[in-house]
């Protein structure tokens, strides 16, 4: 029911992927990895086909890499951002989706502030949905971009445990991730002060390997995978002084992680709050580079996949 709703191929969440549906949308995003890395030439499936980019809240990395993974399989874009829109004349989420289904694009990438917009848009227009962020809700393409580096740094997922750690409660990126870790059969430990990562967490999937905890130190010798978020405080994050202290992930505690286990943001980082410079650009264990650049794969094979190619 996220994915494929009449007979159009939106992708407007993980939750209710299975992990099967999940691993093909990896696989396919692998073989585009050497486009994106420009070791092969782009290729033409999306010949002459035009994509709507729009972002009705600040992206960097989503907008630009959908712009260049579109671009990479010979598509176009039209970019509308909320503040440039008639969106911040009052315009209703509806009325821009209708108005840019008119112009005849085919295909909508849409991020909004509001939990459920991407469904609501597809739910009333005729071409492919795809949701770049809906609120707090959900992010799917954040979430296979961090399913595809954990693999390609760990291998098969099932059993492996990973911390996702900080601003949960705001975090539409870790909703994502929990719905397709625990569809590969990985466990997920919710980590934060119980205002941002409260016990009502552990129930976000049916699932019976989330777990939540208050305590930072005592998880990381067992991680395979160490997830930091940024405190959203334009979501209206409170903070206590003793953040960083408690849940900053500093290099004394990335060295009591296991050897083999990395680290991951989505971005955009605060630095020095909930992670420190030292590990964000640690060449062993950080990955944050290489979700940037899965990110673009990923989000040219959801492109290929929701245009029917
Ligand atoms: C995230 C988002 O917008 O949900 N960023 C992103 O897409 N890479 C996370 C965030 O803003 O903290």
């Amino acid at each position: 029911m996220a994915v494929v709703e009449s007979n159009l191929r939106h992708l407007l969440a993980l939750d209710g992927m299975s992990g099967g549906q999940i691993t093909s949308l990896l696989d396919r995003a692998e073989r585009y990895l050497p486009i994106v890395g420009r070791e092969q030439p782009p290729i033409d499936v999306l010949g002459r086909r035009i994509i709507a980019n729009m972002f009705l809240e600040d992206s960097t990395r989503t907008r630009g890499s959908f712009t260049v993974a579109a671009q990479r399989l010979g598509a176009q874009t039209v970019e509308l951002t909320g503040k440039g829109s008639s969106i911040s004349k009052g315009e209703s989420l509806l009325d821009t989706a209708w108005t840019i289904e008119s112009f005849g694009v085919d295909a909508i990438v849409m991020r909004t502030s509001a939990a459920g917009g991407a469904a609501l848009v597809a739910a009333n227009v005729n071409v492919p949905v795809i949701n770049a962020g809906d609120g707090r809700h959900e992010h799917p393409t954040q979430g296979l971009l961090d399913l595809l580096t954990m693999r390609q740094r760990l291998g098969d997922l099932r059993g492996r445990r990973v911390a996702i750690v900080g601003d949960i409660a705001n975090s539409r990126v870790a909703r994502s991730n929990v719905h397709g870790l625990t569809a590969l059969g990985a466990e997920v430990v919710l980590i934060g002060p119980p205002t941002l990562a409260p016990q009502s967490l552990a129930g976000l999937s049916p699932a019976d390997n989330i777990t939540v905890s208050h305590d930072l130190d005592e998880q990381l010798a067992a991680l395979d995978v160490i997830m930091m978020l940024r405190v959203q405080f334009e979501r209206g994050a409170g903070i206590s002084s003793d953040y960083h202290e408690l849940y900053g992930l500093t290099a004394t505690r990335t060295q009591r992680l296991p050897e083999h286990a990395i680290v991951m943001h989505p971005g955009p980082m605060n630095r020095g709050l909930e992670i420190d410079a030292a590990v964000a650009d640690d060449p062993q264990r950080s990955a944050i580079r290489q979700q940037v650049a899965n990110g673009v794969a990923v989000r040219m094979a959801v492109l290929a996949w929701a245009l029917g190619e």
